[in-house]
């Protein structure tokens, strides 16, 4: 199988470098410097999004929110029974079917821990998708985590624990040793992360997955990285985003749970 990802940012570039261990993969990213690096022994340019999509089976996109629509618009014609996996927060399954009319369409979201494998992915998908699709999508992202198919109503919950939950660990640990770290996340973190879980809507067991491999994950990573606890929450904060709006309500005093629904809310906001 082929696999084409446009993007090769952040996300993009964790992804093929991972992928293209077990797969072909062709990237394209309108940046040319990003590119620069990309082409390996297993991972070849694409000399556009077009010429990407006629050469593959499935399709990742991994640009940012505010670029998707223009993308789309690109793409709109060349996607007829492809399977396409959109990384971008925020934007629902619907949106995007108004532009790829005749994809199968999936919507991923991960967390910064895919870059050690153990992320927590999310994965909601459209009724076009087939069984087999979602065996294929399952595999591919195994490898970056643990994976858990949810209902897209689910998603901005899954943002605010999983995907911003890292961002949150991180701004405990800026001035922590190993040790209070750990008891933060077996204290702290994983019990309010698996309560507000089951308040927002995922199953009991679901919650605990959802705490303990967003807590795991983190770590590891923070362990794994030659990033600072600093460095790492900033990566994941983006400007007006889910962490922000979280990291806010922490710098005021507010507790974990309450910081989760901030996020929540700010997910929810910028969803269409
Ligand atoms: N970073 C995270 O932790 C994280 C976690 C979960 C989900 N996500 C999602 O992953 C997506 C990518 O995030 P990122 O942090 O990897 O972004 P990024 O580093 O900015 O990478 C996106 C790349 O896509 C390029 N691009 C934009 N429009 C394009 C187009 N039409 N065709 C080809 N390439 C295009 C950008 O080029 P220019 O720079 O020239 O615009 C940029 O190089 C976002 O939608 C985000 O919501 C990110």
């Amino acid at each position: 199988m082929k696999i084409g990802i446009i993007g090769y940012g952040n996300i993009g570039s964790v992804i093929a470098k991972k992928l293209s261990k077990f797969y072909k993969v062709i990237v394209f990213d309108k940046d040319k410097d990003k590119l620069k690096n990309a082409t390996t022994k297993k991972i070849s340019v694409a000399t556009s999004n077009i010429k990407l999509i006629e050469n593959s089976q499935l399709i990742i996109i991994a640009v940012k929110p505010q670029d998707f629509d223009t993308l789309l618009d690109e793409i709109a014609t060349c996607c007829v029974d492809k399977l396409v996996v959109s990384i971008a927060a925020g934007i629902s399954l619907d949106t995007i079917k108004k532009k790829l009319k005749d994809a199968r369409l999936i919507r991923i979201m991960p967390n910064l821990a895919i870059k050690v494998s153990r992320g927590m992915i999310f994965i909601a998908t459209s009724k076009e998708v087939k069984e087999k699709d979602l065996r294929v999508v399952k595999k591919l992202f195994k490898k970056f985590g643990r994976v858990l198919f949810i209902d897209e109503k689910l998603m901005d919950a899954a943002t605010a624990i999983g995907g911003s939950g890292p961002g949150f660990i991180y701004d405990f640990a800026e001035d922590k040793t190993q040790k209070e770290i750990k008891q933060y996340l077996e204290k702290v973190f994983i019990p309010q992360a698996k309560d507000t879980a089951i308040s927002l809507g995922f199953s009991k067991r679901e919650a605990v997955i959802i705490a303990k491999t967003t807590a795991e994950g983190s770590l590891k990573l923070l362990l794994d990285s030659k990033l600072s606890a600093s460095d790492l929450k900033k990566q994941i904060a983006s400007k007006g985003g889910t962490t922000e709006a979280g990291l806010l309500v922490l710098d005021n005093g507010g507790s974990l749970k309450e910081a989760f629904l901030a996020a929540q809310e700010r997910a929810k906001q910028l969803s269409r």
